[in-house]
């Protein structure tokens, strides 16, 4: 009997989508957090959300480059955790950093820009989760592709985020710019290949005509 190894490969990238939440708390029920581990807590949630955004915008171009269909099943997964991180992110903010004082809150959103920015990556990323399932996207059809284009966007603000709160050195959240950048400038350049297939040919041929 042959045991077929894809069978395990799913629970196993959602056992490894796990694993930083599992340490983070292990490290902060450890003390192994720092001098400030709430402040950590919320530092790490928010690079945490940032990097399972961008392997969720990866699958596509990943799809492209290798001509498998297999990163596309793993998109709605990886979306779905981006929103796990963001909403954890978003109550250590709530929690830790404000004791969910509503007013305290309101204030910072409307004076903080990273706040403001932050905030609004999380709400468009609220749609996205709700639509995620499959009955979803047979109901919304078109639609459903256009709603989740949202996530070059929330992209967008979740660098700007990260570039407008760090004070000194930008090279991270640069580094961050930089592969969302790419990501995005692929499916650009992926899109208008589809669109002018023959151009090249074409061209070739009225020279030669
Ligand atoms: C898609 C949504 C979001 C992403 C991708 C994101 C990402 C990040 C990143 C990368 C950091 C910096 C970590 C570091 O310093 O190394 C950060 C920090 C932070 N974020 Fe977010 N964030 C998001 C939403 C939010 C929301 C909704 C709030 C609150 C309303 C928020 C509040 C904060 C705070 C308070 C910090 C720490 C700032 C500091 O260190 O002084 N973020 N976030």
């Amino acid at each position: 009997m042959s045991i077929d190894y894809r069978l395990f490969i799913k629970p196993l990238v959602f056992t490894a989508c796990l694993l930083p939440v599992a340490w983070l708390v292990w490290a902060l029920l450890s003390d192994r957090l720092g001098a400030n581990p709430f402040e950590e807590l919320t530092r790490q949630s928010g690079l945490w959300t940032l990097r399972f955004l961008l392997l969720t915008l990866l699958m596509t171009p990943l799809r492209e480059l290798l001509g498998r269909a297999w990163p596309l099943k793993y998109r709605r997964m990886l979306g779905l955790f981006t929103f796990f991180y963001a909403s954890a992110h978003l109550l250590t903010y709530l929690w830790f950093d404000q004791f969910f004082d509503w007013q305290e809150i309101f204030t910072d959103i409307v004076k903080r820009p990273f706040i403001t920015v932050g905030m609004l990556a999380w709400l468009l990323l609220v749609p996205l989760a709700l639509t995620s399932t499959k009955a979803m996207m047979k109901r919304l059809g078109r639609k459903w592709k256009r709603l989740h284009q949202l996530s070059y966007g929330i992209g967008l603000l979740a660098v700007l985020h990260f570039l407008w709160l760090v004070k000194a050195d930008l090279r991270e959240p640069l580094i961050y710019m930089g592969i969302l950048l790419a990501l995005l400038g692929f499916r650009l350049w992926h899109r208008r290949r589809q669109q002018f297939p023959l151009r090249r040919g074409k061209a070739v041929a009225d020279l030669s005509s």
